[in-house]
């Protein structure tokens, strides 16, 4: 027997509990385990009934990820969950914490189930970029019918076990120890005389109108092609026999295993993990954390107010007048209500945390308790310092000071206090309580200490927390400024806005780059333009026909015009005339011819630009690592999932094929495309950037 499975005996029952830390990943040990498991249950004289159980936090969190892209190994996990369904003995699987993807495959084998209340089971392999491949298809639909099953399968959702139990996933719920009431569940279950019930031996689910399922997983996947998929094989299990479904389902599981979304999607997985831990904290012991100050309570101060609200922590927020401290109050009631709609907090805790956890103050000196202090005022170097410089007065020793700007020097802000090693950068994005990107900037001179608080900080918002070094932009801002400069240059060669907005969002951004800017509020590049222009490079190429938008008081959605013109009710804009009107001006003025892009340029452009300039951050330590950059892009601006980020893109195309293009761009714009010499150096050496991941770990 394999360690990885208690076996006991009580009574006539067989117990197999499955031991494999943290979750009990089916990996090949358990799966060899829990086959001799049954092999020894149905070998031992008087044995009638198994017990399978997890040990620690879940019965099972599915098929062991770590082992996919390997040559798999046997017992394979179809087989074992039809070699359980198969035996002559009576199987019951006791569920409690998670039983996923294959976990709850497992489960489906056995001939009954028992759930603790707040078990929660799902086949979340379209996360993966998979379906499920060891009967979840299958057996699913014939329990639930082909609806639930399919949104079941195509949303990936944990299914609590009170609606599982509604949907028949499962058979009952009950309190206790998962062994001891799962051993109560089958004794009751031979007592009654209750016979073995293969969900195999059920008859197929009733049929549906497949196309448009298909259809509408397809689309809601935003190019993902698992969810959709998912469908045909629920579809196989109406319309095929149970042994042949199960091979359809499995061809679909192997050719989905080979593509690129389900290695970039594994790889987001994996990373979403990996991000916030640093090997530089390890052993760092964070400073506490129950009351936080919030300095300025505009978009971005009422956003992380309400955040760290909603996560228990108790907050100060200090505005300039008493006007404004109103309406910055208002935001944060108004944004809790909003979780109070969603069903996230209750009507009593919302009046608890805007009276009791909240305290809006116009005097610094409120700010004396708190052990941690973010600022979110104007994005100016001068009024950041004048806040610091309060702060430094008035805050407690230790008590760690943030600034949440979005590009200026966080070096310049600490070197303004006396205490620069607690000065940080908790750099928010935009709104602050749902955005889940932190990152978090670590200036020359902040202590280690200071830089786990603010990894523990954002750990206690739900935030999937980056490093990121000082420098204009950090690693977010600065890689978009250099993609939307390449969309730019493309708009002044030819590319309408609206194709690159289409082409992108074909490739599966949330968003293209202009509909963003109209929603950022064109203002903002507006400012950052005439900022720069006194030190810009003369090879330069700046477009200026936005700036004549501009100069007319259009500012994107909030005038109702920008790129599009926006109408009061409706979502989204239609193309604005006028921007195409400026465009064409502007190109006549500069003498340029316009050229026609295909769509796959322009995402080549695209995507090469923001490999460079990351690759470029990532040479000068800013990012430390490319899965660091990776969570940027997928947290903060709406990079698709199913390619992992900009950095396992790179290397799904390969890094030479993508220095090749930035090289053959350069000869038109030696200036804007001067190759990073990392990807040089790593193309030289034949490496890549998951190499460079793999030896950070
Ligand atoms: N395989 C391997 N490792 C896994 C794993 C899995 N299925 N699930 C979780 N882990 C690892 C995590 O990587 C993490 O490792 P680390 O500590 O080294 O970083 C550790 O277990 C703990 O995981 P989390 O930090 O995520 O712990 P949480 O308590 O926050 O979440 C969870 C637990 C809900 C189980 C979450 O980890 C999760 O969603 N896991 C993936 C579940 C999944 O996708 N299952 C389907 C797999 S595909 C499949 O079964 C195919 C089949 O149909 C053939
Ligand atoms: P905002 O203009 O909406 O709010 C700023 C608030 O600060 C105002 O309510 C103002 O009254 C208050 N304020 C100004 N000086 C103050 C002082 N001395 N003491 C107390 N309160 C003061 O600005 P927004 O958008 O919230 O931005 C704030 C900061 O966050 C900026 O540094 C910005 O760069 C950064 N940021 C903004 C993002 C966004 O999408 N808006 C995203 C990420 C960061």
């Amino acid at each position: 027997m394999s360690d990885k499975i208690a076996y006991e005996r009580h009574g006539d029952i067989a117990v197999l509990r499955i031991q494999n830390p943290p979750v009990n990943a089916l990996s090949q040990a358990v799966r060899a385990g829990l086959q001799d498991g049954m092999s020894r249950a149905e070998a031992e004289e008087g044995v009638r009934a198994v017990l399978i159980v997890g040990e620690g936090r879940a019965f099972i969190a599915g098929a062991d990820i770590t082992e996919f892209g390997k040559p798999p190994q046997e017992p394979y996990l179809p087989d074992l969950c039809n070699r359980i369904e198969a035996s002559p003995l009576l199987v019951v699987a006791s569920m409690h914490g998670v039983s996923l993807g294959g976990g709850l495959e497992v489960a489906l084998g056995a001939h009954y189930r028992i759930a603790q209340p707040n078990a929660r089971v799902g086949l979340p392999e379209v996360h993966l970029g998979l379906i499920p491949g060891a009967g979840g298809t299958q057996r699913l639909p014939r329990l639930t019918g082909a609806e639930a099953a399919i949104e079941v399968i195509t949303s990936g959702r944990h299914v609590m076990a009170p609606e599982a139990l509604e949907l028949g996933i499962i058979d009952r719920i009950e309190e206790g120890d998962p062994q001891t009431v799962g051993l109560a569940y089958a004794q009751e279950l031979l007592d009654s005389g209750a016979t073995r019930r293969p969900i195999s031996e059920m008859p197929g689910t009733a049929p549906i109108d497949w196309d448009a399922a298909y259809e509408a997983a397809f689309r809601k996947g935003r190019g993902q092609i698992s969810p959709a998929q998912a469908v045909r094989a629920v579809q196989a299990s109406a319309e095929e026999p149970f042994k042949v479904g199960m091979k359809t389902e499995r061809q679909m599981f192997v050719d989905l295993m080979e593509t690129d979304q389900r290695q970039g999607m594994i790889h987001a997985f994996f990373s979403e993990r990996a991000v916030s831990n640093l090997p530089e904290l390890k052993g760092v012991t964070p400073r506490d954390l129950h009351e936080i100050g919030v300095i300025g309570g505009g978009t971005m101060g009422a956003g992380i107010a309400t955040a760290a609200l909603l996560s228990g922590l108790k907050v100060v927020l200090i505005e300039m007048k008493d006007e404004a401290a109103k309406a910055a109050h208002e935001r944060i009631a108004g944004n809790l209500q909003g979780a109070v709609k969603r069903g996230k907090i209750s009507q009593d805790k919302y009046e608890a945390l805007t009276t009791e956890a909240l305290k809006v103050s116009t005097e610094y000196a409120s700010l004396s308790d708190v052990d941690l202090v973010i600022e979110a005022v104007f994005e100016d170097m001068d009024v950041k310092k004048q806040v610091f410089a309060q702060l430094d007065a008035v805050c407690k020793p230790g008590c760690v000071l943030a600034s949440n700007t979005s590009y200026l020097d966080v070096n310049e802000i600490a070197a303004s206090t006396s205490r620069p090693g607690d000065v940080i950068g908790l750099h928010f994005f935009s709104p602050a309580h749902v955005m889940k990107l932190l990152e978090i900037v670590v200036a020359d001179a902040t202590a280690p200490e200071v830089v786990a608080t603010g990894f523990a900080l954002g750990k206690m918002l739900g935030k999937v927390s980056v490093r990121a070094g000082v420098c204009d932009g950090f690693i977010g801002n600065r890689i978009l400024a250099t993609y939307r400069t390449a969309a730019d240059h493309m708009v002044l060669d030819g590319a309408s806005p609206y194709q690159i907005d289409k082409a992108l969002t074909d490739f599966g951004f949330a968003m293209g780059p202009f509909a963003v800017a109209d929603l950022a509020g064109l203002d903002i590049g507006w400012a950052t333009r005439k900022r720069k222009a006194a030190d810009r490079h003369p090879d330069e190429r700046v477009p200026t026909y936005i700036d004549r938008l501009c100069e007319q008081g259009h500012f994107g959605q909030k005038t109702g015009q920008g790129y599009y013109i926006y109408e009061k009710g409706k979502r989204g804009g239609v193309p604005n005339p006028e921007i195409t009107r400026l465009i064409e001006a502007e190109q006549k003025e500069r003498g340029i011819t316009p050229r026609d892009f295909t769509d796959r340029e322009i995402v080549r452009r695209y995507m090469c630009a923001m490999v460079n300039e990351a690759a470029k951050l990532l040479g000068e330590g800013i990012a430390r690592r490319p899965l660091d950059i990776d969570m940027v892009l997928l947290f903060g601006y709406g990079f698709p999932r199913y390619w992992g980020g900009p950095m396992k893109w790179a290397d799904l195309q390969g890094l030479e094929s993508v220095l090749r293009d930035i090289e053959s761009y350069a000869t038109e714009d030696a200036w804007f495309w001067q190759p990073a010499p990392l990807l040089k150096t790593l193309v030289a050496e034949g490496r890549n950037f998951d190499d460079l991941n793999k030896e950070a770990a």
